[in-house]
């Protein structure tokens, strides 16, 4: 290192550092977490809506074939599921389907037709006519009864015109009814992260009738959000991404990134813009533009796929933190692909700047878990189970571990063991399967 070097490499250490979240900012934060929770129970001003799902925990006895569509991302998946004995589910068939840009910025009718023939190609050829289908609608909304629920704010990138205010159950009814599928007929609609909780519940019930249900669904992908089961307040979908408590922990480029996005809108979906794939490689991009400015990182700062946002994701930072060669060889090839040359040094820099940024993210999520089993637990005194899945929690290398970090640095390792996180992949469609016929038993009670 040049004398010269010194002042630029303590720039993006101290960079770097500044996404430290420290105990002294979660415990803040989590104690917040649980305060909003129970302000927006009683309808009180709160960045937590606390959604009503009007479904309860499955027996695990539940069975039969759902007709399922998961939309919730770039993605939506079509599919015909089985429920058997002893909580086993069984995808018999599925389809994907990917959305451009316009598709994200246009009217919701076209949207809800491109899935509903997507229902239409998949039951056809499973032979199935008749169905009760289960929507998982992975956005803020309203439910009203266990098949309405009304749209709130858009995330994750999408605007469709006019959806605000629109039911969007009753929405893909009327594709389905284009598409001349009258007789699947939409018998629930639900968040994923209810889904991820059901479905947890639902295979350890049907291994053993006596288990504990999953107290928490938690979803870390392309957004981020909890459910939880409150007890007599029923499982509810808290919409945490919407959660504000964040002023501890949040850097100049958090707050840039809020200010210009026009959506979700500035001052939504705080905690999801730091924490959520859609949005670190974001983030990790304006720290690197940055830097290249201010720190002697010209390859940064010139023209490049750099300077385009969202141009990073979040399966860059996996890619970033899995290369353990020497020289850095994986993210050399990535930063190439962008059309960013590269220093051993600052390839160093991007991997320290990328693994902060995630560490972060780890931190958060640990730190909002704790405020959601406190308002459960106050003391944790019970075990208690989490249900996770998305592609940050599946993808990014140690993530877990991390988060389990920051349950024992907030919770002493004691009642850190206490908590379960029960990884329970693609859980999606399965889980829209089990609210359906945990819905449809709850209904004939
Ligand atoms: C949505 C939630 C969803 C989460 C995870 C967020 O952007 O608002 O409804 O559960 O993403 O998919």
């Amino acid at each position: 290192m040049t004398a010269m070097a010194a002042p630029d490499e303590a720039l993006v250490a101290r960079t770097a550092a500044r996404f430290a979240a420290p105990v002294s900012a979660l415990e803040p934060l989590a104690r917040d977490l649980t305060r909003h929770m129970a302000r927006g129970l009683v309808g009180e001003p709160s960045s937590l809506k606390m959604l009503q799902t009007f479904v309860r925990q499955p027996s695990g006895r539940e069975q039969g074939r759902v007709v399922v569509v998961d939309w919730g991302g770039t993605k939506a998946r079509a599919g015909l599921v089985e429920l058997g004995a002893g909580g086993s589910v069984r995808i018999l068939a599925e389809e994907a389907l990917t959305f451009s840009d316009a598709d994200k910025r246009g009217a919701p009718e076209p949207v809800f037709d491109l899935i509903a023939r997507a229902v239409g190609r998949v039951t056809h050829a499973q032979g199935v006519a008749l169905a009760p289908l289960a929507f998982v609608y992975s956005y803020p909304a309203r439910l009203e009864r266990i098949d309405r629920a009304v749209a709130m704010a858009s995330t994750k990138g999408w605007r469709l015109k006019g959806l605000v205010g629109q039911d969007v159950a009753g929405l893909l009814g009327a594709a389905l009814r284009r598409a001349g599928l009258e007789r699947i007929v939409l018998a629930a609609v639900a968040n994923d992260t209810v889904a991820t909780l059901m479905l947890q519940s639902y295979r350890a019930r049907g291994r053993d009738a006596g288990a504990r249900p999953a107290d928490v669904g938690l979803v870390l992908g392309t957004g981020t959000n909890l459910a939880a089961d409150l007890g007599p307040a029923g499982i509810r979908n808290l919409e945490s991404g919407n959660f504000d408590g964040v002023g501890g922990v949040e850097t100049p480029y958090d707050a840039a990134l809020d200010r210009e996005l026009d959506e979700p809108a500035p001052g939504a979906q705080l905690f999801e813009k730091m924490v959520s794939g859609h949005y670190l490689g974001e983030i990790l991009r304006r720290a690197l533009r940055d830097l290249g400015a201010r720190a002697a990182r010209d390859h940064w700062s010139a023209p490049s796929a750099l300077a385009t946002p969202f141009a990073l994701d979040s399966e860059h930072l996996s890619r970033i933190a899995a290369d353990h060669t020497g020289g850095l060889d994986d993210v050399d090839a990535l930063l190439r692909s962008l059309g960013v040359p590269s220093t051993a040094e600052e390839r160093r820099d991007v991997r320290a700047l990328g693994a902060a940024i995630a560490r972060r993210a780890a931190r958060l999520v640990g730190a909002a878990l704790v405020g959601t089993l406190r308002f459960l637990d106050a003391e944790l005194v019970g075990r208690r189970t989490i249900a996770v899945d998305g592609s940050l929690w599946g993808g990014y290398p140690g993530f877990e571990a991390l988060v389990r970090e920051t349950l024992v640095e907030l919770l002493g390792g004691e009642r850190a063991a206490r908590i379960e996180t029960a990884y329970v992949k693609d859980s999606t469609s399965a889980g829209a399967a089990v609210i359906a016929a945990a819905a449809a038993a709850q209904r004939s009670e």
